[in-house]
């Protein structure tokens, strides 16, 4: 056996569930007894979810720096902790050990520290996926700073709404990032969502791209600077040493923005022990990781897969974790072959969008490359329908690697359903059984629990969790309410997850997708009003409504009927402007596919924009739209039926 807490068998899955649910102390306790603590906890959970107020290991004082270096350094200081692919492939490949990491981490602490950051301060990170990424991140969290990890993809307009959000008050970033044969100005983009900006003391600024950019005096400092001279200050005669702050169990460690059902994304915040257990133990459990074996998550460290999986987790377990720049499809849609065949990757670990847009390329791509080192495959983000499943399943595991259908949120730290590689039982399309600690309920409309099996033997309901596990959200940054309403609020004394489930006899959950204003578009997540208040600043347009459809590689399309009533250029042209408004307010990934003019909305005399009808037209339905006579102008409908596009 790996790891002390490590399930080894089907039987054990039981045992180990069981005793999570009966006496989740005990349970909890043993696995946190596995990490390094500088004091014990007190109790290990209080709980109740209607404040909702959540504690685990209270009393307990860590730093989870330790747990993922430090505490490595003994048995495995010359291991790879990250191997890092870059862009270009024949650009040099690093390595980045337990003993390197730990130096970088110490020295950019040091950087923090010599920059004014202090514990509890929030820091924003907006960089391209590089080592020095998960230095920043890694460093943050070693002086107690919390970090807040932004997507490249965001615009500068989201940016300041997340600075403004989180009090920021320090940036480190990057002068450019490549993405394939693009080179996207980070730096000049959070120039942009500085503009006006009066909180901001510092930006540290890493070169990737030397793309050129301008430079405050006083405000904007070099990381290579920075870095040179922290080195000076933390190794004394040979020995590299920065004191990890003693953080509470419960301190924040991160705040992580995400997009909901109202117009503004939400800081979701978690804390130190509760974040660093779920991962390690979700990590080590659902990839049945063995020392030594390279971890390949695709995701970026922008998203919380990549937070939990690319960095935390893995680092926790001691893992080789490999960071990856580039993108799927360059130089060609062999990329992600490549990457695994040149370092001998073990497991896999990717989204359903990523695997349907590769399958579209045929299987060419995969022509001499030896794919054999490949142990166990994974995805993430969105259900995975069945011809990408078997296609994985053939084309890349060759049938003999367990796949794990992993279903979590940001909100949830890890992974909460999933089968566990090669223990548990798994099934194409089906995330299957709760992790140990994981008490799902299917609920209706009103909040009661789901008995009524419909025609196949299936439950069908919304999905809800009974009890919290080690890794669920606290809070949402500056607004503790808004995390009861949203998560809390729709049915007495359950988590909300928002999405919708089946149950099978077995037990088995199956994802069927959001049952709110939220879409998941190549995985990611975008709030229909997001999208819509995006749309609405744009000069001449009157009203807009956004609902997603059926795409075959994006799994969801953004859908956009628009009011217009501007006068500038063709409908083509206004599109086209539109969409530069969106990239500007949000950024390029909230894009709509497809936009429609009409001329009204269908909505309730109460003026509620009925988004069933939406849907369904945005779905190609024609015919069973429901009822519409409740409706303020019936007509409307027949109009946009026949002007979808
Ligand atoms: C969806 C990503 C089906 C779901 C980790 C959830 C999934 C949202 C799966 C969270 C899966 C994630 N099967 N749906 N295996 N994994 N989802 O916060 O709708 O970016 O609520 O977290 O993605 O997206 P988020």
């Amino acid at each position: 056996m790996s790891y002390p807490y490590q399930i080894t068998s089907l039987e054990q899955y039981h045992i180990d569930y069981k005793k999570s649910v009966d006496d989740p102390e005990s349970f909890w306790g043993d696995v946190a007894g596995n990490f390094l603590w500088k004091k014990k906890w007190d109790s290990v959970l209080n709980w109740n979810f209607t404040e909702p107020k959540i504690e685990w290991f209270k009393g307990g004082k860590l730093n989870i720096t330790e747990n993922c270096i430090d505490r490595h350094l003994a048995t495995m200081a010359d291991k790879p902790a990250f191997i890092w692919e870059p862009n270009n492939p024949e650009e040099r490949v690093r390595t980045v050990t337990y003993a390197r990491l730990h130096k970088r981490v110490c020295q950019f602490a040091q950087v923090l520290k010599n920059n004014g950051v202090k514990k509890g301060d929030r820091v924003c990170i907006y960089m391209g996926m590089v080592p020095e990424l998960a230095y920043a991140v890694l460093g943050c969290a070693r002086i107690g700073a919390v970090h807040s990890v932004i997507f490249g993809g965001f615009s500068a307009q989201s940016i300041a709404d997340r600075l403004d959000d989180a009090g920021a008050e320090f940036i480190v970033t990057c002068d450019g990032a490549y993405r394939g044969e693009k080179v996207i100005p980070l730096k000049n983009v959070i120039d942009d969502a500085l503009i006006g900006n009066k909180t901001i003391k510092k930006v540290i600024v890493y070169t990737r791209t030397r793309t050129p950019v301008s430079m405050i005096k006083g405000r904007d400092v070099w990381w290579e600077d920075e870095m040179e001279y922290a080195e000076g200050q933390i190794e004394k005669d040979g020995v590299v040493s920065f004191p990890a702050e003693e953080m509470n169990a419960e301190d924040p460690l991160f705040i992580l923005y995400t997009s909901g059902s109202t117009g503004k994304p939400k800081g979701v915040v978690h804390t130190v022990a509760g974040y660093m257990i779920w991962t390690a133990y979700t990590f080590v459990n659902v990839f049945q990781y063995k020392p030594g074996q390279v971890h390949f998550c695709t995701a970026d460290i922008g998203w919380i897969t990549g937070h939990s999986y690319i960095v935390y987790g893995p680092l926790a377990a001691g893992a080789t974790s490999l960071i990856f720049e580039g993108i799927p499809t360059w130089p060609d849609a062999g990329r992600f072959w490549d990457v695994v065949d040149k370092h001998q990757v073990n497991i896999l670990y990717t989204a359903p969008t990523a695997i349907r847009s590769l399958m579209g390329f045929g299987l060419d791509p995969l022509k001499g490359k030896d794919l054999s080192s490949l142990k166990i495959l994974g995805t993430v983000g969105e259900p995975i329908n069945e011809e990408a499943w078997h296609w994985y399943n053939e084309h890349i595991g060759k049938k003999k690697c367990p796949i794990v259908d992993t279903w979590w949120q940001t909100e949830t730290a890890g992974v909460l359903i999933s089968n566990l590689a090669g223990i548990t039982p798994a099934k194409a399309s089906w995330a299957t059984l709760p992790m140990p600690g994981v008490q799902p309920i299917l609920v209706d409309e009103n909040g009661n629990e789901v008995t009524e099996k419909d025609e196949h033997g299936l439950l069908k309901g919304n999905l809800c969790i009974k009890a919290p596990w080690p890794g669920i959200l606290r809070t949402t940054y500056g607004d503790h309410e808004r995390c009861r309403t949203n998560y809390f609020a729709s049915y007495p004394n359950l988590y909300f997850t928002g999405d919708g489930a089946l149950k099978n006899e077995e037990g088995f959950y199956r994802i069927t997708g959001r049952v709110d204003d939220v879409l998941n578009v190549s995985g990611h997540r975008i709030g229909t009003a997001e999208v819509e208040n995006a749309i609405n600043m744009h000069a001449g347009v009157v009203e807009s409504a956004v609902v997603g459809y059926p795409h075959d590689i994006k799994g969801q399309g953004i859908y956009a009927f628009v009011i217009y009533n501007g006068h500038h250029g063709d409908e083509n042209m206004r599109r086209k402007d539109i969409l530069q408004t969106v990239t500007r307010v949000i950024g390029a990934i909230a894009k709509p596919d497809k936009i429609q003019f009409v001329t009204g909305l269908p909505k309730t005399r109460s003026g509620k924009i009925m988004r069933r009808i939406l849907r369904k037209i945005a779905e190609g339905e024609t015919e069973n739209l429901g009822d519409i006579s409740t409706l303020l102008e019936p007509g409307v409908v027949e109009e946009i039926k026949n002007g979808k596009v």
